[in-house]
């Protein structure tokens, strides 16, 4: 194996520890970030009286054409060498000869990987950004059709009280505004550029790190040289917030493999979204949702393992660091497919708005509003509440609903309801009324959607999820 350090051995490096050691099959995703890393940092050597002009264009020129053939598959990245680093390195010497020795002037591979790391994370952050606000809009759609269908809202899993689509959805989308919020604050704490922290203590070259993370598109260069190679604070936030974000997926999921049973039939899956059995010809599985709850565990998973590798580092680069990418890669690519396939599921979903009213006809999901309606007319809440618990019995025992009593009927157990009742425990009238900001009444979704709306609209007219900062 090609290796950068050669030079105080006298042996060879036993074959499995040597494949052991390597990270070439892994961290070659980022040869884009070493390579343009690598460009900021020979600009600078230069603008500091480091590297002369010559030697400049020609690391330079060399670099941009390893990027192309890479790119344009003429040049493969083999497990020849130890790390991508090297492989460009060698790949520059190789080409250029003399002065691409230069190029590792001033420089470690301790930040040149957590520089490496930071840019790829960076862009992945604004990706995964961009497919929240995919999904986003995707829910915001749904509520502006849906404000008036009324569907039940469950608390332990029992019909509790009337809500609509539009805020069940909208619940949703607050989740997901908030997964939105926790990357944005990611990406801004994490904007700052390790490189010229060397291996540890910084270097003895007349380096201008702030003019190199500028060129970069970072607010700036870090503070403190050992922890900026030895920080990887913003890959554990990013595996919180991918699990946070999965865990909202994961319910949703949850919800949507209830509501497309047979047993609730509130939506129909799109088949192309489903999937169909061996076995059962009548099966029409809900195996996207599945498996998206599925994956979270493997999220999670991640974000453990970080958390494992960190906790006993001392100061500064351990190679346990290393542990890093496969893991922290996994989860990003996971949490980005199964946002993707989240969004196309839901755009195909058809609600079955009829059933999901129909629902709202048995479990007395109306008792609320009937104890209110007592409250209203004088009666303190919990004798309310009381009669109205009586009222349910009397229904059970019958095997009707509240509003199929007759005016008679209620009267027997309690003289306070008038023929208004039955207006006053319609299903339209427990969501009209419910006009307070937060809740389902039309009138104050109506206002929420707007400050959705609001919200898109401002990262609709931003630029940064279609362009690249390096
Ligand atoms: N492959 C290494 C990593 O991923 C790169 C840094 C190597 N530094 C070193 N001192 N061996 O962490």
């Amino acid at each position: 194996m090609a290796q950068l350090w050669g030079g105080r051995f006298t042996k060879e490096t036993n074959k499995l520890a040597s494949d052991f050691n390597a990270s070439i099959s892994f961290d070659k995703r980022f040869y884009e970030q070493d390579i343009k890393g690598s460009i900021a940092h020979v600009m600078m050597l230069r603008k500091q009286g480091i590297l002369l002009d010559e030697e400049k264009k020609e690391i330079i020129a060399g670099l941009e054409s390893i990027l192309r053939d890479v790119e344009s598959g003429k040049l493969e990245i083999t497990n020849k060498f130890e790390d991508i680093h090297s492989f460009v390195e060698a790949n520059l010497i190789e080409r250029i000869g003399e002065s691409g020795k230069k190029l590792h002037t001033g420089r470690s591979r301790n930040d040149q990987v957590a520089l490496d790391m930071k840019l790829y994370i960076r862009s992945e952050v604004l990706a995964l950004e961009g497919l929240v606000l995919e999904l986003m809009r995707e829910l915001l759609d749904i509520m502006k059709h849906h404000t008036e269908t009324i569907m039940p809202g469950f608390t332990h899993m029992q019909k509790a009280q009337p809500t609509t689509l539009a805020h069940y959805m909208g619940a949703y989308f607050e989740m997901f505004k908030r997964d939105h919020s926790r990357l944005q604050d990611i990406y801004k704490r994490m904007n700052t550029c390790p490189l010229g922290a060397g291996a540890l203590a910084g270097t003895t070259y007349p380096l201008d790190r702030k003019y190199t993370a500028e060129l970069l598109g970072f607010d700036g260069p870090t503070l403190n040289s050992l922890d900026s190679v030895s920080d990887r604070d913003y890959l554990i936030e990013l595996m919180s917030a991918l699990s946070t974000m999965m865990m909202h997926l994961s319910r949703f999921c949850e919800e949507i493999i209830l509501w497309n049973s047979n047993e609730y039939q509130f939506i129909e899956l799109d088949d192309s979204y489903s999937t169909g059995s061996s076995i059962m010809p009548q099966k029409k599985n809900p195996d996207i949702a599945e498996l998206i709850r599925g994956k979270t565990g493997r999220v999670y998973g991640a974000l453990i393992s970080i958390l494992t590798t960190m906790k006993g580092l001392p100061l500064a680069y351990n190679k346990d660091m290393q542990e890093d990418k496969e893991l922290v890669f996994d989860a990003i690519d996971t949490a980005k497919g199964c946002l993707v396939l989240f969004a196309g599921m839901l755009s195909t979903t058809k609600f079955c708005t009829e059933r999901m009213e129909a629902s709202c006809l048995s479990g007395f999901i109306n008792a609320t509003d009937a104890a209110d309606y007592l409250v209203n007319n004088g009666v303190a809440f919990r004798d309310a509440h009381e009669i109205v618990g009586r009222l349910v019995l009397y229904c059970i025992d019958k095997e009707i609903g509240l509003e199929d009593m007759s005016l008679e009927e209620f009267k027997e157990i309690s003289p306070v309801f008038e023929e208004d009742i039955y207006e006053a425990i319609s299903l339209k009238t427990c969501v009209n009324k419910r006009k307070t900001i937060g809740a389902p009444g039309p009138a104050a979704m109506n206002r929420v959607i707007e400050l959705y709306t609001e919200y898109l609209e401002e990262f609709h007219s931003f630029d940064r999820y279609s362009v690249k900062t390096y």
